[in-house]
């Protein structure tokens, strides 16, 4: 697994809560066709989910957003804050950037505990309040079943507790408006969750995923082909009874896992899920 130095200060993240809406304005596939939608806007509270076979540009997509990028990247997309090519201090200033990418090969590399680093960011964003920290370890514990505690060194974080920790930090402390995640679902972390608390705090997400249940429970769901949007489904609740359906055997194979993961042997006379 490739390992990126990923600290908090290289989380793209905004401090600000000025924005109002993120617009995708079409580029072109690998072969050159341009992309046949008008344009995408990302609103508050919005989920997105980018589905399409492997090597279908989906992790393309979410780089443009996430480098804002104009016209200027292999896709020729441009992305436009509020409207507007974004200012130079959302592209160059770390903290200014109002999205936060978290992705499978997110590791935090800094030799500190998860207390200490935590404490380091909310000081370097000039937060006050001393609970933050604490809340923050909270919110990921409710996204990872193996604890995180306060005293844990970074770098001994499993994948999923990272990842969990990443993703509150980016609710709490970063505050970013918007949330990219690359195929974190099968990492260790309760899916379900992450998107009722994101929805909780009217963040925007996009997530790239393989799926089912995270792509039925986004708003908008982004087909990609050959590197472009092939199409954008809006299911407006059509998929309701899939999607319960989907919830409940995606529960009944949790729960399968979690055995398994323990060590048993699904053998008992009469067990039933
Ligand atoms: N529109 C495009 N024009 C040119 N190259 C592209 C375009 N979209 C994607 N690519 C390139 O195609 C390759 C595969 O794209 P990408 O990594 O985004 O696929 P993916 O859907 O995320 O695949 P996976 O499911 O395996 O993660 C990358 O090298 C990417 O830069
Ligand atoms: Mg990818």
């Amino acid at each position: 697994m490739a390992i990126y130095f990923h600290p908090w200060f290289l989380l793209l993240v905004m401090s600000s809560g000025a924005i109002s809406e993120i617009t995708i304005l079409p580029g072109h596939d690998k072969h050159g066709n341009p992309e046949s939608f008008d344009r995408i806007v990302i609103r508050p509270g919005d989920t997105l989910s980018i589905v399409g076979p492997t090597g279908s540009g989906k992790t393309a997509f979410i780089n443009d957003i996430e480098v804002f990028a104009c016209n200027d990247t292999s896709t020729g997309r441009t992305v436009l804050v509020n409207g507007e090519i974004p200012a130079e201090e959302f592209i160059r200033d770390p903290s200014k950037k109002p999205i936060a990418l978290i992705t499978q090969n997110t590791k935090c590399l800094a030799d500190m505990s998860v207390e200490a680093f935590l404490a380091m960011h909310v000081r370097a964003r000039k937060m006050s309040g001393s609970a933050i920290v604490a809340e923050t370890i909270d919110l990921a514990n409710q996204f990872t079943g193996e604890q995180i505690h306060p005293g844990c060194r970074i770098t001994a974080l499993s994948g999923g507790q990272t990842r969990s920790l990443m993703v509150a930090d980016a609710i709490l402390i970063s505050n970013a408006p918007l949330i990219l995640l690359d195929e974190v679902e099968n990492a260790g972390i309760f899916r379900e969750k992450v998107i009722e608390v994101l929805k909780e705090h009217c963040k925007s997400v996009i997530f790239v995923t393989h799926d089912p249940l995270v792509s039925l429970l986004s708003d908008r769901r982004l087909v990609m082909r050959h590197g472009g949007v092939e199409k954008i489904l809006e299911p407006d609740g059509r998929e309701f009874h899939i999607r319960e359906m989907v919830a409940r055997m995606d529960l009944t194979l949790c729960r399968f896992r979690e055995r398994i993961r323990a060590g048993e042997l699904l053998t008992e006379k009469g067990f039933t899920v």
